[in-house]
């Protein structure tokens, strides 16, 4: 199993480009089983997520072509099987947005039930009880959420609860369904935006993506389009922490600014000096780091995928930084992986209290989820003497080179098979 081994107590300094958005090219690859005609996207993440999505596409019958530097077209001329088996969904929860467009294209589904996950329970409640509105039929079968439909309906659905892929699988659904769908306390990620614009290119009728009302207008088909996917804000704002706890000086192109704002934000408060462009991000970080206590929520406010990453800066910042989770229930297991370090933490219920230490030293540790991952990553910059990092294979669901990015940033890092 290969590990990451990293000598600690660089500076960072440089320019990398940021890659496309895990987060939107898994549910735009679901898009393509919306139209018959083919989908051509650009911008895609070499990720082990996007891979398997590409795996559970293919067994359903659409034809991919890759040609190398993000291009990659996706053609559902014909869905022979409307299935999402658990060999793959039990590697990957995201394979639920498949669940929406097959529905809506072929009017049956049948999706194996995602099981249980590191960070917490996350049912999927909300994204059946959407589809049981629309008109849908659903019933577990097995171990699978088996789904059919004459054909969806639009209705006014209110979530329960803020859900991003929630959000997405039935804002594809709509997009085919009879009638108007308003969805009402919608996710506002901009991930659910890029989706959108997809699906408008691809001739969709949505209003108000981005806000927590959205409309969309049934149409009867959709045809294929053009998309390029947009960089990826949680890949953006590791490498800022990264930057920002290593100290150093570096310069992000191909980035979305607008996107992450309070992430920004909270990076200025941690004491980095930020600069930016409408698609540049300039970092540098050289004075002493100070405490930043945070609280995650749903967008626009601070993003549950970066509070691992915000986890490890803290370790070293000149105070108390109190970090609360109320996204997911168990999202703290870097905590005990960061004490092995030499971190100072403590958990009550799900709030951490991270007092600085002067130093972390290196250890041996163990990658427990993708965003834990490149919290130790971050710390491992940080630590005097090396750091060897187990389980990385959580870093390549969702990371594109981050070994070979960080190190033209001139970090000691390298994989060891
Ligand atoms: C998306 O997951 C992201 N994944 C996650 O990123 C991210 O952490 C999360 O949104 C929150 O921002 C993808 O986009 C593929 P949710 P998702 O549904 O959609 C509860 C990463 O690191 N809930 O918004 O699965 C749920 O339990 C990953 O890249 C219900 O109760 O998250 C959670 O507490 C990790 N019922 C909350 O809502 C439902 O039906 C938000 O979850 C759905 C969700």
């Amino acid at each position: 199993m290969d590990k990451l081994v990293i000598e600690g107590g660089r500076p960072l300094d440089g320019s990398i480009a940021v890659s496309g958005a895990k987060n939107a090219a898994l549910p735009i690859l679901c898009a393509s089983l919306l139209t018959e005609e083919p989908l051509a996207l650009t911008h895609v993440p070499h990720l082990n997520d996007v891979r398997t999505m590409r795996t559970l596409l293919s067994q359903m019958g659409v034809r991919i072509e890759e040609s190398g530097g993000g291009h990659m077209t996706l053609e559902a001329a014909r869905i022979e099987w409307p299935l999402a088996p658990y060999e793959l969904v039990k590697t990957m929860r995201a394979s639920i947005l498949a669940l929406g467009p097959l529905l809506a294209r072929c009017r049956e589904a049948r999706v194996s039930l995602p099981g249980g996950c590191a960070i917490g329970l996350r049912p999927v409640d909300q994204h059946v009880k959407g589809l049981q509105a629309m008109g849908a039929e659903i019933d577990l079968d097995h171990g699978f959420i088996a789904a059919r439909t004459t054909r969806l309906k639009g209705v006014r659905f209110v979530f329960d609860v803020v859900t991003v892929t929630g959000t997405e699988n039935l804002l594809m659904a709509a997009t085919l369904a009879e009638g108007t769908t308003i969805l009402e306390n919608a996710a506002r990620e901009p991930e659910v935006v890029d989706l959108a614009e997809c699906l408008v290119a691809m001739g969709a009728r949505i209003a108000g993506a981005g806000t927590d009302r959205i409309v969309v207008e049934g149409v009867d088909r959709l045809r294929g389009a053009s998309h390029r996917i947009m960089p990826d804000r949680i890949e953006t704002g590791t490498f800022l922490a990264a930057v920002a706890a290593a100290g150093g000086e570096a310069t992000l192109t191909d980035a979305r600014p607008s996107s992450l704002e309070s992430v920004i934000d909270k990076l200025a408060e941690a004491g980095a000096t930020i600069s930016t462009t409408k698609d540049t991000i300039r970092i540098s970080r050289k004075g002493a780091l100070a405490p930043t206590s945070l609280r995650t929520a749903p967008y626009p406010a601070f993003p549950t995928d970066m509070q691992a990453q915000f986890m490890a800066l803290a370790t070293r910042a000149g105070g108390t930084s109190v970090i609360t989770e109320t996204i997911f229930e168990n999202r703290m297991m870097h905590v005990q992986e960061l004490k092995r370090l030499g971190a100072d933490i403590e958990v009550e219920g799900s709030t951490a209290i991270v007092r600085g230490v002067p130093r972390l030293t290196g250890a041996n540790v163990m990658a427990t989820d993708l965003r834990a991952s490149a919290c130790l990553v971050i710390a491992g910059l940080v630590a005097d003497g090396e750091t060897t990092i187990d389980r990385i294979y959580h870093l390549d669901r969702g990371y594109e080179r981050l070994e070979e990015k960080l190190a033209t940033l001139g970090a000691t890092i390298r994989r060891v098979r």
